[in-house]
């Protein structure tokens, strides 16, 4: 079956997706693998999940590659996953190029090592001006981090004059995030069956659908993909609203 056709004739198709990739670990241990190569079959997967979202015309793809969390793993998990994605990147570049992807990245960037940063600040300027799928990455990424980033970064507006306190609304915390210049996610998404945000997009997941799969991402196929665009297809979505209100209805 073709799955993205499948895709693009549902109702609702989200247009900012965000997916916690999890289970690489589990996914390997099952097949007494080393945990590397689940991220290693993971990254497969990435590329995967991206050809079909940009097939289906889906604009923004957020994805939760690694957490600032992730820095406390053992030092040869976090090696093996900082060599995945310069790999990833420099092997995807100029398919990117060829398929008008735009690559971005959220997070504490200046944590990378100065090879992952040099690879990944040459994917995002060589992409800049893509304007299909939207591919952002969350490195080294988390929500409090962020959100902390962004107090100090509000506070200094204060305090060199270029912000009153009175004008700060919802609007400048959004525009003092790492994600400033992208619309909050449609869905969520969660591979591996666990029911946790994990420090990811605390704020800009406030309205946002959550599904959880129990698929484990290295398993997370197309057809899985599908299921869950499906899934959230139904969902009515009501930002606080009633049913009736959003139906039209009164
Ligand atoms: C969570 O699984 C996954 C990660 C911490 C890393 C995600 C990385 C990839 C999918 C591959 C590299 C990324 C790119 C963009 C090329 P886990 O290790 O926590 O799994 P477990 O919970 O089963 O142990």
């Amino acid at each position: 079956m073709n799955y993205v056709e499948e895709i693009k004739s549902l109702d609702n198709v989200p247009s900012h997706i965000a997916i916690i990739m999890d289970g690489n670990g589990r996914w390997a241990k099952e097949r007494n693998f080393n945990r590397v190569v689940g991220h290693k079959r993971g990254s497969d997967i990435v590329s995967l999940i991206v050809d079909v979202s940009r097939e289906a015309g889906i604009k923004i793809l957020t994805l939760y590659a690694f957490s600032e969390e992730n820095w406390n793993r053992p030092k040869i998990e976090v090696d093996a996953l900082m060599s995945l994605l310069g790999e990833y990147l420099t092997k995807e570049l100029p398919k990117m190029m060829k398929d008008n992807v735009k690559l971005t990245a959220i997070g504490r960037l200046h944590s990378l090592p100065q090879f992952v940063r040099d690879i990944l600040d040459n994917t995002v300027s060589t992409t800049a001006n893509n304007t299909g799928l939207n591919l952002n990455l969350a490195l080294s990424y988390g929500s409090r981090a962020e959100i902390t980033d962004a107090f100090i970064s509000i506070s200094k507006q204060i305090s060199d004059g270029s912000l009153s306190i009175d004008d700060i609304d919802e609007n400048v915390i959004s525009q003092n995030l790492y994600t400033k210049d992208i619309p909050d996610p449609d869905l969520m998404i969660r591979t591996s069956g666990e029911t946790r945000l994990s420090n990811f997009l605390l704020y800009q997941l406030a309205y946002t659908e959550f599904v959880i799969t129990d698929t484990l991402w290295p398993d997370f196929t197309p057809k899985k993909y599908y299921e869950t665009l499906k899934e959230y297809s139904f969902r009515e979505r009501r930002f606080g609203l009633t049913s009736e209100q959003i139906k039209g209805e009164i």
